[in-house]
This record gives structure tokens, sequence and C-alpha cells, in this order.
């Protein structure tokens, strides 16, 4: 994988990393605080002004979307704003049934649940969430064999708030189980701008419009990537003694960093540039695409494609995954007379 980027992509793909500590003191801690998602927002706003009004918890959430959007940090104010106790998990730590009964069995009334990486939920596991969370029980098998009996264990009435990269991979039984689904889109400059103006305050930074401005057009619709580039000009400034952090020394500072004016870094040009140069402009599959980078295939779909897709850098057909003139004029490259020309 490209070194040379200065945000990991595991750490972008896994979540929760040791810089997340640090970004967790950046995160808004309630719904007022948050900028952006306004469509989630207004149907969360409603759900649980509802559910308040009704004294009743909260129906089950599922939020889906690319990596870094706010998922998590969705949860964490969906607890604080329906003052109930949260407890995180993931679908790939509930590896046995018995682990996912010993969370839920210690629930209490109106507790928060949050699931990320719900798409990798071992089977055998989400048959128990289903009565868990449509009737809030849960069946037992006691003695397995012939002497096999089950025992149902009655719940607290709690939530589930999911969260997963792929929607398209959670099976329907458990999807048509979720009261909300919400989409989480990319963000847009002026959102991003906000954040990085509001991390800033937070952070004790002088930042100019400019500066704002600048990260947030490198930052891929993200705020994750916003407030970890904010911090490396942060770093920048510091070292080289700048007292506020303008467009100039934003700029200098992702430069080093390699994250273009489209903010794109070392392993976004390197996928284009692959698909140009060793497939001709595509179409590839993805999985050729992924032993060619020496990347996990899960990784360029989840981290590394969504944002080329919408940025208009790369198109997906139905027979792979296709480089557009953007991409081309991007690297500075020409599009050969052999290539296909579909767009
Ligand atoms: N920090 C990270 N994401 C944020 C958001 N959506 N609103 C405010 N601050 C944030």
């Amino acid at each position: 994988m490209s070194r040379e980027s200065i945000i990991s992509r595991e750490s972008q793909k896994i979540d929760e990393t040791a810089d997340e500590s640090t970004l967790a003191s950046l995160r808004p801690e309630n719904l007022s605080e948050y900028i952006g998602q306004e469509a989630v927002i207004q149907k969360l706003t409603i759900a649980i002004k509802a559910a308040l009004g009704r004294g009743e918890p909260l129906d089950h959430i599922l939020f889906h979307g690319p990596p870094g959007l706010g998922k998590t940090t969705l949860a964490h104010i969906v607890s604080n704003e329906m003052n109930a106790g949260l407890v995180c998990t993931s679908g790939p730590a509930l590896e046995r049934a018995a682990d996912l009964v010993g969370i839920l069995t210690n629930l209490q009334q109106g507790d928060i649940l949050f699931i990320d990486e719900m798409h990798r939920l071992p089977r055998v596991v989400e048959e128990y969430l289903y009565p868990a969370m449509e009737d809030f029980v849960i069946d037992i098998v006691l003695d397995p064999g012939p002497h096999a009996r089950t025992v149902r264990l009655d719940l607290a009435e709690f939530t589930i708030v999911g969260a997963t990269t792929r929607a398209g991979l959670i099976t329907s039984p458990l999807r048509n189980r979720f009261g909300l689904s919400l989409h989480m889109q990319f963000y847009s400059t002026s959102e991003l701008a906000e954040i990085t103006r509001r991390s800033s305050r937070i952070l004790n930074l002088e930042i100019t419009d400019g500066g704002a401005e600048t990260i947030a057009l490198r930052s891929r619709g993200t705020p994750r990537i916003c407030n970890m580039l904010l911090k490396r000009v942060r770093d920048f400034a510091q070292v080289e003694g700048k007292d506020a952090i303008t467009e100039d020394v934003a700029v200098e500072a992702m430069d080093i960093h390699g994250v273009d004016e489209a903010g794109l870094d070392g392993l976004d040009r390197k996928y284009l540039s692959v698909i140009i140069k060793q497939y001709t402009g595509g179409p590839v599959g993805v999985a050729a695409m992924a032993a060619t980078l020496n990347e996990e295939k899960d990784t360029l779909i989840d981290v590394v494609e969504p944002y080329l897709l919408i940025s208009g850098f790369l198109n997906r057909t139905s027979r792979g995954r296709m480089t557009t003139l953007k991409a081309y004029r991007h690297l500075g490259l020409k599009r050969s007379s052999q290539e296909e020309l579909p767009f």
C-alpha cells in the first residue's frame, strides 16, 4: 500500500484507531452542533423527539455510507439525545452467538447498542438478532443434541444503531427490522469548511476562510479526512512558526503529504494510473485491480472508489471499472486512439 498517504486506508476502513481518540473531542455531541447531512438529521430529530415524547425507546436505526462520514458520531449523539446508555461493538467482534447473548442480556431499558460493520456479522449471530430486535426476546438452545430444549429470555427494550459501508451486503430480513434506514452522503465544500472552522476553534487555531476552504476542498467530502488534514496543517504551521493557517500554509502542508487539489492522495492517483496505463483505461474488475495494487479488495471498494466515482474520475460499468476523461486530464495523460471512448 502506498505509505505516502497520510490517512491510513486501514484506519479509514476499520474505523476507530489511535488518532480517533483525539478526534473524539472534535466530534459534535448533540444534534444542534452537527454540520451537514440535513436529510438524515431531520429524520433523526423527528424520531428522537417522538420517542422521547412517548417515553418509549427509539426504533432501530441503520446508518449506511462510506467511511468517515459520521455514522459512529451519530450513534453517540443518539445516545446523548435519548439520555440512554451506549454499548459499542462491531460485526466481526461478535464471533459467536454467546457473545451477542451476553451483551443483549446486560442491556438496560432504552439502551443503545451500536453495532459497527453490520455487514460482517456472522449469519448464526444475525439470526439471534431477529427476535431480539422484533420482540425483545432471545431463544437459547440448552443441551444441544437429542435432549435439546430452548429457553426464551426476555430482554430490556433497547435500540440497535447499526452502521455499514455496504448496505447491499445486509440481508433483507435484517434490513427490514430497522425502522429507519439512513444514507450518509459526502459533505459539500461549504459544510466541510464550516467543520474545519469549528475544529479550529476547538483546537485553538487561527485559520482564515481561505485556509478552511482549501482544507475542505481536499477532504474528499469526508469530515474525518478534513480533521486529519487540519491536524497535519497545524503541525506544519507550528513547525514553520506561522501564526495562522492561511490558504498558502494549507496548500504547502498538504502538498508535502501528497494530497492534491482534488483531494486525491498517492493511492487514488496510483489506482487511476494503473487503470490507464496497465488496463488501457478499463474496463477492469476490482479483483484484478486489488491484485495489481497489492491492496485489499474491500479497501478499494469501501475507501478508494466511492469518492473517485462521485467526483467523476471513475465509472463503474457492468464490465468493470473505467477511468474518465477527467482522470486522464488530472494525471496529465493522453488517451490513445485504441482505447474505448464511451465518455
Ligand atoms: N466533526 C466531524 N464531523 C462533524 C460534523 N458533521 N459536524 C460538526 N463537527 C464535526
